[in-house]
């Protein structure tokens, strides 16, 4: 296949994954946008493989063949709730492949390059690998955190800013140790030690986060391994992957950031600030007792409602709720009420979490709104059905100055005339936070598995 053809492909590749991220962006267009990715990787591969600039064919084949069957195989059975895990998984691999493809590229004999041309390929070479290794061992540790197989709990270890600047320091020293090489044996030495350094760098980066930040250092880390793919693509040459890294590298940093604002936090606070670092003074305690609800009590308050928003929350995600959930939506709508469920962006465990379980229900896409949307609507609502949720609806995170979650911004469910919150217990949610919320006046507890009472709720809606 002639180099123009293979240009004109990767061109092609590259505008399809343009349209890939503009599709995912929109529930209604979203399986679209994952057609336009794959067609565009597809051809991409296929351009690669026949434009001879992959060599050892049979070699690719031992080793992309199990993969694309154990990857498949892993991703159609791994849970929702897992999914952050994979998806760190899959960061680590781009990174260690960003560190490999380093390595070895510094190996083969610089085809004829010197002078500054070298200079540009070995930076190239040294920044590829540095950042591939931060990515690997950060995206490890971030997978063990998700797991539970390592604390959630940050590690703050005494001077730990000063590490992170030595260790930055030891690796822009390495790396001038490394261009300025004479031999290949000697900058392959400085190669290996700034591949361990900077590795160390991604385990204590990641180490000092705490849980409930996890999901912002997952995007970071998506946005890592793009520019990892990127430094892998200048020292390949290869313009598709320059153009895919840089794309991976960019939304991922626009993501971190979109849910940064949600958590009103900067990037530099997740990073820096350590998250869960426990806050100056006591939080302060949940006083006061709760009401309880019965089934037949929550349907005939649903029933008789003109306008419900509906939070939905992990334990939704988990209790496999959404589909009654959505058969109960289409009763109440029929009997006249307006009904709308209000999304907090980081509701459940992944961005996007509860878009994609309604969407899979059916929920229809209008009448879910983002938070921004619907808060300001809460207090002309009659009834707020919390299914699940617990963090994104408390309220200590607006009146309490040392909550762990103070300052980040909640559905404030707490505004309607009535809150029904649907969980087990009175147990807090993922930041380990009491809930004021389930002591006010005006909300009452309906316990059980969300999924089991709410079969009970739409029976009783039916009947
Ligand atoms: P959480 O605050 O974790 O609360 C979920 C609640 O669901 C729990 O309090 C639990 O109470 C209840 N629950 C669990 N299983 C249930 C079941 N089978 N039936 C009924 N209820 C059940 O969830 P949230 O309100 O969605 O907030 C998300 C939290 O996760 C935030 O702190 C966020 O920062 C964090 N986080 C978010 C992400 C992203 S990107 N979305 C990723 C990681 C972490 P009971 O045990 O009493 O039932």
């Amino acid at each position: 296949m002639s180099n123009n053809l293979v240009t004109v492909i990767y061109l092609f590749s590259g505008a399809l994954f343009i349209l890939s991220l503009g599709g995912l962006s929109q529930q209604e267009t979203a399986r679209r946008g994952n057609l336009f990715g794959l067609v565009g990787m597809g051809l991409a591969l296929g351009a690669a493989v026949l434009s001879g600039q992959v060599t050892g064919l049979a070699a690719l084949g031992v080793a992309a063949v199990p993969a694309v069957a154990i990857g498949g195989v892993l991703a159609a059975r791994v849970e929702m709730t897992s999914m952050p895990q994979l998806v760190a998984v899959l960061h680590s691999f781009v990174g260690a492949a960003a560190v490999f493809v380093g390595l070895a590229s510094y190996l083969h004999p610089h085809a004829g390059l010197s002078g500054a041309e070298r200079l540009v390929h070995d930076v190239e070479i040294y920044v590829g690998v540095g950042v591939g290794a931060v990515t690997f061992t950060g995206s490890i540790v971030a997978f063990l955190k998700l797991q539970g197989t390592l604390s959630g709990a940050p590690l703050l270890l005494p001077g730990r800013h000063a590490l992170n600047l030595a260790l930055l320091a030891v690796t822009v020293w390495l790396g001038a140790r490394f261009v300025g090489a004479g031999s290949v044996d000697e900058g392959q030495q400085w190669l290996v030690a700034a591949t361990a350094v900077t590795g160390g760098l991604g385990v204590h980066l990641v180490m000092a986060i705490g849980g409930a930040d996890m999901p912002v250092v997952v995007s970071m880390l998506n946005s890592y391994s793009g520019w990892a793919a990127a430094a892998a693509g200048f020292m390949l040459g290869n313009d598709l992957l320059i153009i895919t890294g840089a794309l991976v590298g960019s939304s991922g940093a626009i993501l971190s950031h979109i849910m940064c604002k949600g958590m009103n936090r900067s990037l530099a606070n997740v990073i820096l600030g350590g998250f869960g670092t426990p806050a100056k003074g006591a939080a302060a305690a949940v006083t006061g007792t709760h009401q309880e609800l019965a089934v037949a009590e929550a349907t005939t308050t649903l029933r008789g409602a003109q306008s419900v928003v509906i939070v939905p929350g992990y334990g939704m995600a988990v209790a496999h709720a959404q589909h009654t959930l959505s058969e109960i939506v289409k009763l109440l709508r029929e009997r006249g009420a307006t009904v709308r469920f209000a999304i907090h962006p980081v509701a459940g465990r992944l961005p996007g979490h509860m878009n994609v379980l309604l969407a899979e229900a059916k929920v229809p896409y209008d009448i879910v709104k983002e938070m921004d949307e619907i808060n300001e609507d809460l207090e002309r609502t009659d009834v707020v059905l919390v299914i699940g949720a617990n963090d994104i609806v408390n309220p200590s995170a607006i009146d309490d100055p040392h909550s762990a979650i103070a300052g980040m911004p909640v559905l404030e469910v707490w505004k309607a005339k009535k809150v029904i919150v649907m969980k087990r217990s009175m147990g807090s949610g993922y930041a380990g936070v009491d809930n004021p919320l389930f002591v006010k006046p005006n909300a009452w507890m309906l316990f059980g598995d969300a999924k089991k009472v709410a079969d009970q709720v739409l029976t009783g809606l039916r009947s």
